[in-house]
């Protein structure tokens, strides 16, 4: 099974954190994220995975090359301008055979069981099929409702509580696609799955299947924080062996330390994120945080309260 994945968006909403690099790229537990990604694809059967990038593409191609770490056939596809999701997804599949597609939005950490998903799309008989995951709040998402046979009724990209009513099954941004549906989007023009194609199948073997298992959209800076604590998977903290970390200095819980951090005296870390070569001054206290790589923390700063310091910021000089 050949894949795409769509790594071309701003990462807005992680901003300052993907002023630097590309959200996909951003570290979980001390590896980009696109890692743990791809290792999942793997494990469902995918060879290929063809990237649909737009912004920052060369961290990307720099990293993964032609995927002989990882154990799988790589290519890029970089778009002129960013033509949104359905632009993105036909413009990579434009250059490949027509073939069916596992398409997969590159910031979704999950456990999902894909070989069950293409399983149905073919039992199905689909056009097309979304994977669906529930949640608390469906107006950060695509609210999808299902009837007879697994048939979508409603997509609804970005719903208020109000649209949404009592139903929790969102896209979880994983889909089957057939070459019609591709053949559907336009060329080189700005055209979004959520909001146009989706809608249009509606009635025209667009099905969907839920999953239950973990599922979680990284594209905010708590639910980063969230992902990186989550995959610490019963561990108390994370810490890079390059990390130099003072033996006064406190690393709690949920706390994920990353390469060639140093963390001084007395200096107590808890459920944040540092990246890399992030420096902690002496007495500091970080809690509920993200750090951008290269940041420095100065002596007895507070970091707390979901704070997301910039890569690279230094305190003022006094
Ligand atoms: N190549 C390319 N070009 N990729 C793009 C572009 C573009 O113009 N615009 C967005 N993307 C990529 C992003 O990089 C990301 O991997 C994916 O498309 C989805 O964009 P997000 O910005 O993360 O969308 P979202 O999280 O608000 O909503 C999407 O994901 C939800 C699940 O996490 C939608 O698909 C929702 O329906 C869905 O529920
Ligand atoms: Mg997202």
């Amino acid at each position: 099974m050949h894949a795409i994945i769509l790594v071309g968006g701003r990462g807005t909403r992680l901003q300052p954190l993907t002023d630097t690099r590309p959200k996909p790229m951003l570290p979980i537990l001390g590896r980009p994220f696109l890692e743990h990604q791809l290792e999942h694809l793997k494990r469902h059967g995918v060879t290929a995975v063809t990237f649909a990038c737009g912004f920052l593409p060369s961290q990307i191609v720099s990293h993964f090359g032609e995927g002989e770490s990882v154990g799988l056939k790589l290519t890029y596809v970089i778009e002129p301008q960013p033509l949104d999701t359905a632009g993105a997804i036909a413009f990579a599949a434009r250059t490949l055979e027509p073939q069916r597609l596992l398409v997969c939005n590159g910031d979704v950490l999950t456990d999902m069981d894909i070989t069950h998903l293409i399983a149905e799309h073919e039992r199905l008989g689909a056009a097309a099929t979304i994977a669906l995951t529930p949640v608390e709040d469906p107006t950060r998402y695509g609210l999808v409702r299902t009837g007879e046979r697994d048939a979508v009724l409603t997509f609804l990209e970005k719903p208020t509580l109000e649209e949404a009513g009592d139903d929790r099954y969102i896209n979880a941004g994983t889909y089957v696609l057939e070459p019609e549906v591709i053949a559907m989007v336009p060329h080189g023009v700005r055209c979004n799955i959520e909001r146009e194609v989706f809608p249009a199948l509606v009635g025209k073997r667009l099905h969907a299947i839920g999953f239950d298992g973990y599922w979680n959209d990284i594209g905010t800076p708590g639910s980063y924080l969230q992902a990186n604590i989550d995959l610490l998977d019963g561990a108390d903290s994370w810490v890079d062996e390059s990390a130099r970390v003072h033996a006064n200095a406190t690393i709690g819980s949920g706390a994920v330390v990353g390469p060639g951090v140093v963390v001084g005296d007395g200096a107590i870390i808890e459920r944040s994120v540092l990246l890399e070569h992030v420096v902690v001054g002496r007495g500091a206290y970080i809690a509920d945080s993200i750090v951008g790589e290269r940041a420095v923390v100065s002596d007895g700063q507070r970091i707390e309260h979901g704070d997301v310091v910039a890569p690279g910021s230094a305190p003022e000089p006094v």
